[in-house]
């Protein structure tokens, strides 16, 4: 079990986008292994790679993490790409564990599907509905380089950037 370190703004590498994985080798699936290890003891419901400092094009998500009664529904996604989005929008309350406490609500397509590479180099292809469609726009974005609060006002992505730095800032003085 490995618990890697969750990076926060104004790390740059969030800003930056991830790189396509080449080869699904071993190394590959250690990393993803140890995102899981880390987006469950969070907890979290999704991590990308790029949050524990890794900027390769990985998520893994469970939208069941830290719900004691219920199944564990984990997925892990090499180089997700989306293929296509419905119409209808709709707006969610949305975190992340690299920007910690601050919540607010996001418009996304209701549905997505997804196509991906699974831990053995399989290729996938599903659509998501409900909060997986919100989890998986919302990793992906990550592979890309884009935070939550980028779908914000620039009035309110500054306010919270100045939270979540300040924030940091504290824990690295006490
Ligand atoms: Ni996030």
């Amino acid at each position: 079990m490995a618990i890697r370190k969750i990076i926060t703004p104004p790390n740059p590498l969030l800003k930056q986008p991830s790189l396509k994985v080449q080869e699904v080798d071993d190394g590959i699936r250690q990393l993803i292994r140890d995102m899981f290890d880390t987006m469950y003891a969070a907890p979290g419901i999704g991590l990308a790679a790029v949050q524990v400092g890794e900027p390769l094009s990985i998520i893994v998500m469970d939208i069941h993490s830290g719900e004691k009664d219920k199944e564990p529904r984990p997925i892990a996604m090499i180089n997700p790409e989306i293929m296509w989005t419905s119409d209808r929008i709709v707006p969610h309350q949305e975190g992340c564990l690299s920007v910690p406490d601050i919540y607010d609500e996001v418009e996304r397509p209701a549905e997505v599907q997804v196509r991906w590479l699974d831990e053995l180099g399989n290729r996938q292809e599903r659509l998501f509905t409900g909060l997986e469609a919100v989890c998986v726009q919302h990793e992906i974005d990550h592979t890309k380089g884009i935070l939550f609060l980028d779908h914000l006002s620039r009035l309110k992505r500054e306010r919270y950037l100045k939270k979540v730095i300040k924030r940091a800032q504290q824990e690295m003085a006490s």
